[in-house]
């Protein structure tokens, strides 16, 4: 009662809580109608992946972003079934192909080993794994008829490095690294998505069974449940108990390669169970890791660490997943904060545009481009350099810091573009649901507002 009268004295609250409502209401509906990279823009935001990759992992996530965005087909992400056809590969394969042939010569020895670096490889057990996959489609599209190499046999040498040289949890999670045992989720992206993949072309379902189970002991390793489902960084001999962004994005997007490995392939039926699984511990990394984006639609590079800077190149590989759950898996609830993320690291430099709006407006008249946006096309965006490196992103290197440049940040822009043109073009399903939901949400808000206003007055 004396609430209720508290009320009535002042109806501004109110008032201002439904003009608050249609603020954000409107808000939303911009961001949902925000601005796309262009095929150029993209085409430069390759260049520089291309540009930068060296390390084992980079070249290897480049290879499966090329695939994703330039081959969908032979994705395992697409719907298309696995194997893929064994008669020669498309050229769009061809850069594909090109890494896994730079890899495959570059080997002087056989026997178990990972792809680069030889036995004495001071990088990381798991990294070279993620060159794997390209690798075994080189094979399996003929590659080795044409050049001589023996792309089978380095596939199969890095899958029993991983099996009989690698050290264990004493649960059997195969270590990030060698000298020790270190279990870091980064390995999810490099490892499991190689083993299923390896699985399928061979028939031989304890692979992929053996591919699941590795996202089941990472899980169980690293989940954080007090953190509402996020991901630690590394367990065991080595420790980093801060929730790194691209971490969780390593974790999710190997997670759904796995996924997306077993349901387009011969096993889907009897893998339901671990496909529901996978699906699932995707969704449990969303929810805990988007309440922490931040109004700018990045998030920082641990994501609850207020103290922590803002990473383009986690938020672009978390996007991404969130498309491919959708397609994958049907499940719809965050595709307007990943379209809120793609807009934000997609927006023009607003900083320039009050003295560029002049002659976009002059160039509207004319309806010429203006020349600096064809010899820069990515020169007038927020979130890039002139010559198209995504910022700001985390060292990838050193993941505490800063970095000026990430090769891996690179590939993760290209992979939520094939992942947001793979859902687009499927309709954009769930779209409609989650924005009709959301305006539902802001209609019951400000009607429920007004109703106050009115009953109180
Ligand atoms: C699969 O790939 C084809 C192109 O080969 C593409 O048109 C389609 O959108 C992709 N589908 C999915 C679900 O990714
Ligand atoms: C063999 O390859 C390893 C790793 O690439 C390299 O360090 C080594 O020097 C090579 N050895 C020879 C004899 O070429
Ligand atoms: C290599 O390709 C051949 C022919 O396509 C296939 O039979 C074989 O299983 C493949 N090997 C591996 C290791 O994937
Ligand atoms: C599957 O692969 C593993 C690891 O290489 C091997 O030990 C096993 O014999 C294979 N199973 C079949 C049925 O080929
Ligand atoms: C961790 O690694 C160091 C160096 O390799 C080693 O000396 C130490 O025994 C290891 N500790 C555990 C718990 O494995
Ligand atoms: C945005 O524009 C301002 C003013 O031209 C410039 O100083 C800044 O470097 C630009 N930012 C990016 C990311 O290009």
């Amino acid at each position: 009662m004396s609430a209720r009268l508290a009320w009535r004295r002042s109806p501004l609250p109110q008032l201002s809580l439904a003009a608050a409502a249609i603020f954000l209401l409107t808000a939303s509906w911009q961001l949902a109608s925000a601005q796309q990279l262009s095929d150029d823009q993209l085409t430069q935001v390759k260049a520089r992946l291309a540009q930068g990759a060296t390390h084992s992992w980079e070249i290897g996530t480049r290879a499966q972003a090329l695939t994703e965005y330039d081959t969908p087909s032979y994705s395992v992400l697409n719907s298309t079934s696995l194997p893929p056809p064994k008669s020669s590969a498309p050229s769009s394969l061809d850069e594909v192909l090109s890494i896994a042939h730079s890899v495959v010569t570059s080997r002087n020895s056989t026997g178990p080993q990972p792809l680069i670096g030889g036995t004495q490889n001071g990088e990381a057990a798991a990294d070279p794994a993620s060159i794997g996959v390209a690798v075994l489609l080189a094979n399996w599209t003929g590659a080795g008829s044409s050049d001589g190499l023996d792309y089978a046999g380095a596939a199969q040498d890095q899958l029993d490095y991983l099996l009989e040289s690698v050290p264990r949890s004493s649960d059997g999670a195969i270590s990030h690294r060698v000298e020790n045992v270190q279990l870091w989720s980064d390995f999810v992206y490099m490892v499991p998505p190689f083993l299923a993949y390896y699985g399928v072309l061979n028939q031989n379902q304890s692979l992929l069974q053996a591919a699941y189970d590795q996202c089941r002991l990472y899980r169980q390793a690293l989940v954080d449940d007090d953190a509402g489902g996020m991901w630690r960084h590394i367990t065991g001999n080595s420790t980093d108990n801060g929730h790194w962004t691209t971490g969780n994005g390593w974790a999710a997007a190997g997670m759904l390669r796995v996924l997306g490995t077993i349901q387009n392939s011969q096993y889907s039926k009897k893998m339901k169970q671990q496909s529901k699984d996978l699906a699932g511990w995707v969704s449990e990394i969303h929810t805990g890791i988007y309440p922490h984006l931040q109004t700018t639609g990045l998030f920082k590079n641990y994501a609850d660490d207020a103290a922590s800077f803002e990473d383009g190149s986690g938020t672009a590989l978390i996007a991404s997943t969130v498309y491919r759950l959708a397609l994958l898996a049907g499940v719809h609830t965050h595709l307007p904060l990943a379209e809120q993320s793609r807009a934000s690291l997609s927006a023009p430099n607003s900083t320039s545009s009050s003295s560029s709006s002049s002659s976009a407006s002059s160039s509207s008249q004319t309806s010429t481009a203006p020349i600096s946006t064809a010899t820069a096309p990515t020169g007038s965006l927020a979130h890039f350099t002139s010559d198209g490196w995504l910022q700001p992103v985390v060292d990838p290197y050193n993941v505490g810091v800063q970095g000026e440049h990430s090769p891996e940040g690179q590939a993760f822009v290209v992979e939520m573009y094939a992942a947001w043109r793979d859902w687009a073009a499927l309709g954009s399903p769930g779209k409609n649901g989650a924005a009709a939901q959301a305006m539902h949400m802001g209609v019951v808000t400000v009607a429920v507002s007004l109703c106050i206003v009115v009953l109180l007055l």
